[in-house]
């Protein structure tokens, strides 16, 4: 049989893929050459004995009917019929690094498209699939998955767990049998497993190893697989999932899969994360007028629902004065709604709370120099709200049963046209009436027993969800909108699409920040990081820290304040405006350069930084999270500078209490005199760390001279 071979070049991966005599990926890792007839065959698979008599391949879509016992890529069935489909190659269509391969099965009446990207200047690898009823009964959907292999030697995986306020925290484990899966069902993108993981060499860690990471862009419920194949070979699975009955096709009609975007780095985990920012940069993220993230002040921490327009007017004042650029009033300026037991979906101005309107604050916001934003949770709704008592059929439920609420409310019917006309008129008339710069998309419960009609329906939820962003966003296309979702429960590449920036977690304690942050930077660049300082002792874990650990530690993403700045004292207030100036001054660095984590052999201390992408820059921030392993912490290893450039070390903050005495006589001696040193030796011999207090971070800059 003819075989044909196509190979997509990066710049610093390839991909080869076969496509006949069946569909199937040869080779994802890094640039490869002699790419020969003969080197295809030199890796034609042996066929062991005791199985079955021919090789089975893991095609881009793996089937139980060419003997893969594994996860097949698709299930369904046509009223118990056309079960095991197996796919025939049809056709391919070639545009550069984009691939639109066909394949049939005529027997059971399916069509499978696999569209394949390589985007040669970051390396990010876009898959879809997409599946097509081609008879004329209903076909039933259970699985579509995109399937992508990996080498034998790829034996480690790195994923994330989470919960409510403690998000993107990894665990890590070796795959040598069987595998990994993971699965959301809550009906978000969710705070427990984010859609993506990692798989490397053995020990990958953030600069050394072969890595592999794979995101599904879907802000649903998803399933994310890695198997071992008992001959040893690797594949993983990341798919949408679907309750029973969801997804029906009728001749001709197709359903797809989310994206999967994928990166293979032969750098680690950073070389991993600087493809994906930049793609995220270039390809996903569509800033209006490609303005800077502007500063932050949300009330939310500062008065939750306690709207009073003369207080929100002097809280903006002073937000001003600390250089605040955008002020966002949150939750509690609609009617009714004086704590969270009622009022969602009544999206009117409290007359009460703001009996002349909402304009005077608005126009005060602006009269500031400041844009403005308002919070909404449009898919919400309370029992206890005018719109709940005119339309108690709008919910997203089942008819018959009585479901759970959360946080007291319960989610609307967005495919119910009257409900999803109702939330754009109301967005789309508050976005027009007031001088809106910012919305705070909110999304507070988990969704049960998603019916529509009585069908499964969190498929169409979360498509109509993205046409409600869409028609707005084409609507008011200079409105930014945060996605947030109890913090970080919508953190994902599609509403990423349709959104500027996500509200990270409710948990702003600087030392728990640190870690959920760094989680979240393997996938996204710090400008869609929202990142506030909050107060001194935070709301949720009840510990207190410093405005210098607070400060720095917001500084590394699109900064906020989230406290009332009128009741803070002048000290705090001064520590505001300090770090607010200096994220002002390495904003241009810090929202456009290569993101590092630097591998340190005490896992106390953090060491992040950013390096401008022409190399001319970099700050790097040591966050000493708990006390030292040793009594002395070692030299800091700061590489992906020019090696043969110098560059004069600088120190931007340090922890008051490192000049008290503590654990240190002596510091090292940059921090007192000046120094300039190669990109080289900074790569392999390092600076001396001092000791640092634990909860404590220490901020330098290095320029090129
Ligand atoms: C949850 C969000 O994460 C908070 O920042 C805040 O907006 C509240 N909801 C308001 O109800």
């Amino acid at each position: 049989m003819k075989e044909s071979v196509v190979h997509l070049q990066g710049n610093t991966s390839d991909l080869i893929i076969q496509t006949q005599p069946v569909v199937e990926i040869l080779y994802w890792g890094d640039k490869i050459s002699g790419v020969e007839a003969a080197a295809i065959q030199a890796v034609k698979r042996a066929v062991p004995n005791g199985r079955l008599d021919v090789d089975t391949p893991v095609t881009i879509s793996p089937e139980h009917g060419r003997g893969v016992f594994s996860s097949p890529g698709m299930e369904g069935n046509r009223q118990g019929l056309d079960w095991s489909p197996v796919f025939e190659f049809k056709t391919i269509q070639q545009d550069g690094n984009h691939l639109l391969i066909t394949t049939e099965d005529q027997i059971a009446g399916l069509k499978l498209v696999c569209e394949l990207k390589l985007d040669s200047q970051t390396d990010v690898l876009q898959v879809r699939n997409t599946l097509t009823n081609l008879k004329t009964a209903t076909y039933q959907v259970d699985r579509l998955a995109v399937t992508l292999p990996l080498p034998e030697r790829a034996d480690e995986l790195m994923a994330f767990h989470g919960r409510w306020v403690r998000e993107f925290q990894p665990h890590r484990l070796k795959v040598k049998h069987g595998g990994y899966q993971q699965e959301n069902r809550r009906g978000r993108t969710s705070h427990e497993y984010f859609p993506g993981f990692m798989q490397g060499t053995t020990s990958f860690s953030e600069q050394q190893g072969e890595v592999w990471g794979f995101h599904l862009a879907w802000s649903g419920n998803h399933r994310l697989r890695s198997d071992v194949k008992t001959d040893g070979r690797r594949f993983v699975q990341a798919e949408a999932t679907y309750f029973s009955g969801e997804i029906t096709l009728t001749e001709g009609e197709s359903i797809s899969t989310p994206w999967v975007y994928a990166a293979y780095s032969a750098q680690g985990l950073n070389g991993m994360s600087h493809a994906f920012h930049q793609f995220v940069r270039k390809q996903i993220i569509q800033f209006p007028d490609h303005k800077v993230r502007p500063v932050h002040l949300n009330t939310w921490e500062g008065i939750y629902f306690d709207h009073d327009p003369e207080y929100i007017m002097q809280m903006a004042s002073r937000a001003a004065e600390l250089g605040v650029e955008r002020f966002i009033i949150d939750d509690g300026w609609f009617k009714g709604r004086n704590n969270d037991l009622a009022a969602l979906g009544d999206w009117y101005l409290d007359t009460n709370k703001y009996p002349n309107g909402l304009e005077p604050v608005v126009n005060h916001v602006r009269g500031l120099g400041m844009e403005f934003g308002i919070w909404f949770e449009p898919e919400m709704i309370n029992p206890d709200s005018d719109l709940f008592r005119a339309h108690p059929d709008w919910l997203l439920a089942l008819d018959g049963y009585q479901q759970p609420t959360g946080r007291y409310q319960y989610v609307l019917d967005l495919q119910k046209p009257e409900v999803f006309d109702y939330l754009l008129e109301r967005l789309d008339t508050t976005l027009s009436r007031y001088d809106i710069a910012y919305v705070k998309w909110d999304m507070n419960r988990e969704v049960v027993q998603p019916g529509h009609d009585g069908y499964a329906a969190l498929d169409g939820q979360t498509k109509a969800l993205y046409d409600l962003f869409d028609e707005l966003r084409q609507r008011h296309p200079k409105v930014e909108f945060e996605s947030c979702a109890s913090g970080g429960g919508r953190i994902d590449y599609e509403i990423l699409k349709r959104t500027h920036r996500f509200w990270t977690s409710d948990n702003n304690d600087a030392l728990e920040r640190q870690q959920i942050q760094r989680g979240m930077s393997y996938f996204f660049p710090p400008e869609v990081m929202g990142s506030h300082i909050g107060g001194r002792h935070c709301h949720c874990t009840r510990r207190t820290h410093s405005i210098g650990f607070r400060g720095l530690t917001a500084l590394f993403g699109h900064m906020g304040v989230e406290l009332d700045p009128v009741k803070e004292s002048a000290e705090e207030q001064a520590g505001f405006t300090h770090y607010i100036t200096l994220h002002k001054q390495l904003r241009p660095l810090l929202h456009s350069g290569k993101v590092v984590r630097i591998d340190h052999h005490d896992p106390a201390l953090q060491i992040n930084g950013v390096i401008a992408q022409d190399q001319s820059s970099a700050v790097f921030l040591f966050s000493q999270l708990a006390m030292p392993t040793y009594t002395l912490s070692g030299n800091a290893r700061l590489a992906g500078l020019d090696p043969t450039k110098h560059y004069r070390l600088s120190v931007l903050d340090q922890p008051a209490s490192m000049r008290t005495g503590g654990v240190m006589k002596k510091l090292p001696l940059w921090l007192d005199e000046e120094m300039t040193l190669s990109g080289a030796w900074l790569a392999k011999a390092g600076i001396a760390l001092p000791v640092l207090d634990p909860e404590s971070a220490l901020l330098i800059k290095l320029d090129a001279v």
